[in-house]
C-alpha cells in the first residue's frame, strides 16, 4: 500500500517565527502528516546553517517548482504585498503579517485571487481574542464598535514613518503613541500591531477604517504583551442597554520581544488548521 502523502508546507521568512515553525514540522510533523517543501529567507546564511540544502529555496520565484500545499508568509508585510497574489495562484496561503492587508489594493488583489484560483488565504488569529465571536457579530450586522488596545514596553515596539520619530527609551510613564483607525496605524507599526489587523479582518463591517486601534508603550509592563478588547452591539430598545464585550489578554514575554510566549503556540494551531478551506479568506 501506498504511504499516504504529507501536506507540504513552504516557510518564507526565517526569523523567529519562521525558526519556531521549522522547528515544529520537523519535531511533530509525522505527527500531524506534514513536512517541510522548502524555506526561504532573504538572506541565505542563516538557513545554510542550520537547514538541510534540499529543503532551502534560494530564488522565491522558484517555489511553485517545491509543490507546497501551504506557503506561510512570516517575512515581512511587503512579502505578502508583492508575492502573495502569486503564491495564491499554485497554494493555500498563510499571512503571517496580516498588516499587509491594511493596503486596500493588496486586501483586494489578495482576495480576488483567492476566489479565482481556489485556494484559501488564512489570516491566523495570533494575539487576538474572540475574533470569531466579533466575525459572528459582523456577519449578522450587530457589531457597533471595536477598539483594540496593545500595551508594552517601550523596546518592545519596531516603529517606521511618523511614530517612528518618538524617542521611546526616554519614556518614563504609560504614553499613548498612536488612537485611531487601524489603517493608518499598520504601516507604522507593521510588527507590532497584526493582532488590530486581524480584528479589522474579523470585523469586516467596521473594517481598517472603523476599527479603533491604541498603542500604549509603558515602561511599567517589561514582561508582559496587554492586549484589550472592547466591543459594543446593538442597543436594547426598551431598556436603553448596550451589548458589551471587554476582554484582556495578558501574554508574559522577554523583556524587548516583539512577540510573547503563548503568541509562538496560537501560530502553530493556526498553521495546523490550514488544510484548504476553498477560494476564501479564512481565521484560523
Ligand atoms: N500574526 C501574528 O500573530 C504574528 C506573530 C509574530 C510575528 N508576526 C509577523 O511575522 C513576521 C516575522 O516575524 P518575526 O518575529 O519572525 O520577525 P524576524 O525579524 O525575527 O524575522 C523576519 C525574517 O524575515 C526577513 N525579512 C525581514 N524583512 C524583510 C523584507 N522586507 N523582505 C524579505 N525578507 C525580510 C528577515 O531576514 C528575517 O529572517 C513579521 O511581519 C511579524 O510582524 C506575526
Amino acid at each position: 500500500m501506498s504511504e499516504e502523502r504529507k501536506w507540504r508546507i513552504g516557510i518564507v521568512g526565517y526569523g523567529h517565527v519562521g525558526i519556531y515553525l521549522v522547528n515544529q514540522i520537523q519535531r511533530e510533523g509525522d505527527k500531524y502528516n506534514v513536512e517541510l517543501a522548502f524555506v526561504w529567507n532573504r538572506t541565505m546564511k542563516k538557513m545554510e546553517a542550520t537547514l538541510a540544502p534540499h529543503l532551502q529555496l534560494q530564488n522565491l520565484a522558484e517555489f511553485e517548482k517545491r509543490e507546497a500545499d501551504l506557503i506561510i508568509e512570516v517575512a515581512h508585510p511587503s512579502v505578502t504585498r508583492t508575492y502573495g497574489e502569486h503564491f495564491l495562484s499554485a497554494a493555500n496561503l498563510l499571512v503571517g503579517s496580516p498588516t499587509a492587508l491594511a493596503d486596500e489594493d493588496t486586501e483586494r488583489r489578495l482576495r480576488g485571487r483567492a476566489k479565482l484560483s481556489g485556494y484559501t488565504l488564512y489570516i491566523p488569529s495570533g494575539a487576538l481574542w474572540g475574533g470569531e465571536d466579533i466575525m459572528k457579530m459582523a456577519d449578522r450586522g450587530t457589531l457597533r464598535s471595536l477598539k483594540i488596545t496593545m500595551t508594552k514596553h517601550p523596546s518592545s515596539f519596531k516603529l517606521e514613518g511618523k511614530l517612528a520619530e518618538k524617542d521611546l527609551s526616554t519614556i518614563q510613564e504609560r504614553t499613548v503613541l498612536y488612537e485611531g483607525p487601524t489603517r493608518q496605524l499598520c504601516p507604522m507599526a507593521p510588527n507590532n500591531v497584526n493582532t488590530m489587523a486581524a480584528a479589522s479582518l474579523a470585523a469586516h463591517t467596521l473594517g481598517f477604517d472603523k476599527v479603533i486601534g491604541v498603542l500604549v508603550a509603558d515602561p511599567s509592563v517589561p514582561d508582559r504583551h496587554l492586549v484589550d478588547i472592547e466591543v459594543t452591539g446593538p442597543t436594547n430598545e426598551t431598556t436603553g442597554l448596550v451589548f458589551s464585550v471587554t476582554t484582556r489578554r495578558s501574554n508574559p514575554a522577554a523583556p524587548g520581544a516583539v512577540t510573547g510566549a503563548a503568541t509562538f503556540g496560537s501560530f502553530w494551531s493556526s498553521v495546523l488548521a490550514c488544510k484548504g478551506h476553498g477560494g476564501r479568506m479564512f481565521f484560523c
